[in-house]
This record gives structure tokens, sequence and C-alpha cells, in this order.
């Protein structure tokens, strides 16, 4: 290998992102944002206007370039694979599709223990090659100072998808599978663990320097039935990534859940904008931490964005492993120069 690529391994190693996983000192709090590259961004919809949102994540060196265009126009210090959470229920025997303005749709969930008999096993990744060849063609357009997050969603909130068949307001169908059949329901979600096991160690190996696990939805569940139903599957999947690569877990509503989702694992613990960041950090222990703006803040004025986000740099108190993020994914309709008067403040804020 040449002096250059070497050069290139510890620029990307000692990047304020990588650095601040490991809770080392970083010159200055870095961030990205969830859903960095989407709807609200005018390139993207460039996009989308050609393509629909399936075929975009399953072609490379398109996926690549809204990943990369996302990045250099925000000036954020990661980039996160485009792709999708659902992809993986694909090769699980799943049908999925995305219906105009309707979000995901499924047209065959699993409601019992005989479909949960009939998911597929996912022995290899390579029907997702598609997402191993963008994060491959990505890390080389990517300045060699910005790491590549790549990620999956975590056991609950897939499985929650494919029982419902979509998204959800009460979960009846996810928690009734749960409480009425529980070997059904253990043997759904570590069969959905093996899988994404397998997923998230492609994806580094393809070039991504750290994973991210979204939880979104399980915080509906009590702690209770975290403990029992999600946290060994979760602890499974997240034990499973290659020593060395930070994984990020990341919730929303999961307020009561923290301590249980950190005994799960995780280098960095994702938190929404309803818990206070300072006091979350604290029950949490010797994690770094990430989240915490209300990504509805982005939709007021400039002055209050960077007073929100001042609140929580000063919360965070310049301790080593905090990346700034929002709680939640941006919204299709805020506008651009807000988010990036957002990230621009929190890099003058924090420089130390
Ligand atoms: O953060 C990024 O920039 C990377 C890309 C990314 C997308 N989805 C692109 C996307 C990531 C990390 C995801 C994860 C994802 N997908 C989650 C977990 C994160 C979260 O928001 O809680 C979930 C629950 C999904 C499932 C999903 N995908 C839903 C519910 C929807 C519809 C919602 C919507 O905004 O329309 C999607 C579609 C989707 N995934 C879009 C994007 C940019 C919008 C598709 C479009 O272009 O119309």
């Amino acid at each position: 290998m040449s002096v250059k690529n070497n050069a290139e391994t510890d620029e990307l190693y000692n990047s304020p992102f990588m650095r601040a996983c490991r809770r080392e000192p970083a010159p200055y709090t870095p961030v990205w944002l969830m859903r960095q590259a989407g709807r609200y961004m005018r390139e993207y919809r460039e996009v989308r206007d050609r393509v629909s949102f399936l075929e975009l994540c399953k072609t490379p060196d398109l996926a690549a370039e809204v990943t990369v265009t996302a990045v250099e126009r925000l000036g954020v210090d990661a980039a996160i694979i485009f792709a999708d959470i659902l992809l993986i229920i694909e090769p699980m025997g799943i049908q999925l599709e995305f219906e105009k303005g309707e979000g995901p749709v499924i047209h065959n969930p699993v409601r019992s223990a005989l479909d949960v008999e009939r998911l597929q096993e996912v022995e290899s990744v390579e029907s997702l090659d598609f997402v191993m060849e963008a994060i491959h063609r990505t890390r080389r357009a990517l300045r060699p100072n910005i790491p590549l997050i790549g990620f999956g969603g975590a056991p609950f909130t897939l499985a929650s998808y494919i029982i419902e068949g979509g998204g959800s307001r009460n979960y009846v169908h996810t928690k009734t599978l749960m409480y009425t059949d529980s070997g059904a329901w253990h043997s759904m979600m570590s069969l959905i663990a093996r899988g994404l096991a397998k997923y998230l160690n492609a994806q580094v190996e393809a070039g991504a320097q750290a994973v991210q696990l979204f939880d979104s939805w399980v915080g509906c569940l009590s702690t209770d039935d975290y403990r029992e139903y999600v946290l060994p599957h979760t602890r499974a999947v997240i034990e499973s990534v290659k020593t060395g690569t930070p994984v990020i877990h990341f919730g929303t509503g999961t307020a009561a859940l923290l301590e249980l989702m950190s005994e799960a694992g995780g280098d960095v613990i994702g938190l929404d904008w309803r818990v206070d960041l300072g006091e979350a950090w604290q029950r949490l222990g010797d994690v770094a931490v990430m989240g915490n703006f209300d990504p509805v803040s982005l939709f007021a004025n400039q002055d209050f964005i960077s007073a929100q986000a001042k609140r929580i740099l000063d919360r965070a108190g310049g301790r080593a492993g905090h990346i700034f993020n929002l709680g939640h994914g941006i919204l299709p309709e805020t506008p651009v120069d807000n988010v990036i008067a957002l990230v621009e403040a929190v890099h003058e804020m924090s420089q130390r």
C-alpha cells in the first residue's frame, strides 16, 4: 500500500467523528444529520424526478451521488450511505413497495406463527450487493477526513414493519404476536438479527467506518417488554459487529429505556429531543452520545436555531464523546439554508 493510503487511513481514524465515537477529544464537535440526503434538498428531488425511491437505492452511482452531494452541500463531518432500513426484508421473502407520499407498504405481512415459519433465512447478503457497491463508490468519492456510516434497522423496528405491513400508531399486531406467541416472536427476532449481523459486517467490509442501528419505534414498549422481547436480539446484532467498528444505537421515545438500550450495547447512544442531554448522559455513563436537536426547530429562524444548538452544546459541556445530530430525521419541508446555518453554528460555537 502506498504512503498516501496510510495517510488517508490515519486521517479517517483521527477525524472528529471517529474520535468522538471513541470518546477521545476532538478539535470541535462533529455534526451530521439523520436523513441529510432527502426531499428537503433540491439536488435530491431532481434525482427523484427521474427514478423511484427503490430504484435510487438500487443504483449504486446515484446512491453514491446523493450521499456525497448532501455532505458537500451541508459541510457535515460524516456521511451516511443512502439506503433504507427496509431493504433487508426483501431477501426474507417480504414484498416491499414505496407508494407515493404514503411510505412503505408490505403486501404479505407476517401475522401468525405459520407466517413466521415461512420467512426466509438471509443466508447471504449477495442480493443486497447494490448497497455494498454504493458504499464502495461513496468511500472513493468522499474526502479522506469524512467517515461513512453504514446502517440497518434494529430487530424490533424491522419486525414492526414486517408485522404491521407499514407504519403504525399502536403496534397492535406486533404486540399481539409478542404477547400471545413468544416462541414465534423470538424465532422471528433472531432470524432478523442473524440477517442484520451479515448485512452490517458486509457494509463494514465494503468500506463503512461505523454502523448505526435504527430502533426508531422501540419507544412504544415498556421497560419489561424491552428487556424480555428485544434486548437479547439487539445485543446479538451489536456484538456481531466487527471489533473496532463503532456502533451507534438510536431510538426515539426512549426516555424510559436508555439504560436498557445501553445494556444492549453501542459505543454511541442516539437521543431524541424529549430528554435533557446532560441528564441522559449521566444515566448512560461510559458511552458517547448523539442527537437531541428537535428537527422541527429547523423551521424557526436562525437565531432560535443557534440558541437551541448552544443549549445542547452547553449540556454536553465540551466532554469528549459528543456527536451533534437531530433527535430524528430531517423533515421534507425543512429550509436548506437553516440546515446549513445549524452546521456552521455548531462548528463555530464548539471550536476548542
Ligand atoms: O439519513 C440519510 O440521509 C440516509 C438515508 C436513510 C433513508 N431512510 C432514506 C429515505 C435512512 C438512514 C433511512 C432509515 C429509515 N427508513 C428509517 C429509520 C430512520 C427513521 O426515520 O426513523 C425508517 C423508519 C425507514 C423506513 C422508511 N423509509 C419510511 C417510513 C419512509 C417513508 C417516510 C418518508 O419520509 O416518506 C421511507 C422512505 C425514505 N427513506 C425516504 C428517504 C430519503 C423518502 C423517500 C422519497 O424520496 O420519497
